[in-house]
């Protein structure tokens, strides 16, 4: 997770919110990322589970985080013992002693008194809030706990009845971000604009896709970051396949290059696509859906704000979208509301406008309360990000809109063909509108072409 910049306060203060919306006779049970093995004794690098690491800080695998309201202990953790031998060969490790001093654990055990420690926890408590569902070893881990308090029962022991998603309390705590949280999130995008910027400089064509994704790496980790997804370096046609993560491609005299490429600080992501000409000049054709790409952004991020829903931006972005694609021919000339309506666009954008960011890219928190979509509040991040997707050939786009049974209206013609463009912002909602957090990423035609041509 590289640099630590949430300071332990936070955790507390986290915590204790928990603590108080879980209320009396619950239990919650938190369990550590598993580390995952890659191939014969190496390990992917360990990367902490979210909720885990939002309420301890914790940066160990092997661990499981108790909270009791009310309870003696409030926060109990068990954690890995020290042990000098494997430290020598594996790092460091807090054990329940660190866990204790430096992670605000009111008690901590080794794992291996778990049994013994946990069982006598959960006897008479009514509810137990848990992820369910998401490491099968962990749920049955649960389950077998239960069923040992339930084996208890003719000693008057009352087993838990009321099994809670977790997530509940949880994820709508993570969607709001604090402001300590902001400061990091500002950070990480900071750092990613500044390797998006970086990339515009250094590239020319003849390089490979895989060297400007070096660059960008080299961006994020000097300055103690890490990615917080693999980068999306796409060449040419590449930046029509919305997930493309080969990375491998010569890059073209004459073509786009669409790099989708986020920041993680300290487990907090930032999520940023750039796309500029790879000789440093934009053709009219490519101008042309650059900007208006751009326009869909700006009128989608202008519906980022309080008393805004969440689908207002996708709705804005769309009808621009449409709007200038039937100026320019791409889409047939009719009644925009008609083509919105048959949703016309989606044969050059398939994706949706944008998505709740925070710790995890795709973060957490429910889009819709009911059948309503979520009305915006200060504190919430999502990203903005439309895009068009013109392939070589559109056979690719054909292929999807016959199996769908749609007749396409309109031929891509060839100069349109080669250009995928997508322009992603990281957009926080504050009290007055929003701010947006990755400004420093360059997004201009004559800003992004003055910087390429001065390198
Ligand atoms: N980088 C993944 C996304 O933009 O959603
Ligand atoms: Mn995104
Ligand atoms: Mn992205």
């Amino acid at each position: 997770m590289f640099a630590r910049a949430i300071p332990p306060a936070v955790f507390a203060r986290r915590r204790q919110t928990l603590l108080q919306r879980m209320g009396p006779g619950s239990i919650a049970l938190l369990p550590a990322a598993a580390s995952m093995p890659r191939n014969r004794d190496v390990h992917y690098p360990f990367r902490q589970d979210s909720d885990f690491y939002y309420l301890t800080g914790f940066p160990e695998p092997e661990a499981l985080a108790v909270l009791i309201p009310g309870g003696d202990p409030e926060f109990l953790l068990f954690c890995r013992e020290r042990d000098p031998h494997l430290e020598i060969w594996h790092g460091r490790r807090a054990g329940p002693e660190g866990a204790m001093a430096r992670y605000g654990a009111n008690h901590a055990h080794p794992m291996t008194a778990i049994d013994k420690v946990l069982l006598p926890l959960l006897e008479n408590r009514e509810r137990v809030y848990y992820a369910m569902g998401y490491q099968p070893e962990f749920d049955r881990q649960v389950l077998d706990w239960i069923n040992r308090v339930r084996g208890k029962a003719r000693t008057g022991v009352r087993a838990p009845t009321v099994f809670i998603a977790l997530e509940q309390l949880l994820h709508e705590l993570r969607l709001r971000k604090e402001p300590e949280e902001i400061a990091v999130m500002r950070e990480s995008a900071r750092i990613a604009a500044e390797a998006h910027c970086r990339a515009m400089q250094v590239c020319r064509p003849g390089m490979r896709e895989y060297e400007i994704d070096a660059e960008i790496f080299h961006t994020f980790v000097r300055h103690g970051a890490g990615w917080a997804y693999p980068s999306i370096v796409a060449g040419g046609d590449n930046g029509c396949i919305l997930h493309y993560t080969e990375n491998n491609a010569l890059l073209q005299d004459g073509d786009l290059l669409l790099i989708d490429a986020g920041a993680e600080l300290d487990g907090y992501a930032s999520d940023i696509t750039r796309t500029f000409p790879i000789n440093g000049r934009f053709s009219g054709e490519q101008q042309a859906i650059y900007e208006l790409v751009l326009a869909a952004q700006q009128a989608a991020i202008a519906k980022v704000k309080p008393g805004c829903h969440f689908n207002d931006p996708h709705d804005a972005a769309v009808r621009t979208l449409t709007e200038g694609l039937t100026a320019i021919g791409l889409l047939p000339d009719r009644a925009v509301e008609d083509l919105i309506k048959e949703e016309q666009h989606k044969q050059f954008y398939m994706h949706r406008t944008g998505h709740w960011l925070g710790m995890d890219v795709h973060d957490v928190g429910i889009y819709k309360t009911g059948e309503d979509w979520r009305v915006f509040e200060a504190g919430m991040v999502t990203t903005v990000e439309p895009g068009l997707y013109l392939p070589a050939g559109g056979q690719m786009i054909d292929a999807h809109w016959a199996r769908l049974g749609v007749r396409l209206e309109t031929e891509i013609e060839e100069r349109w063909q080669r250009i995928g463009v997508r322009i992603e912002d990281d957009v926080l909602v504050t009290a007055e509108g929003n701010e947006i957090l990755s400004a420093a990423a360059l997004k201009e035609v004559a800003e992004i072409e003055a910087l390429m041509r001065e390198g």
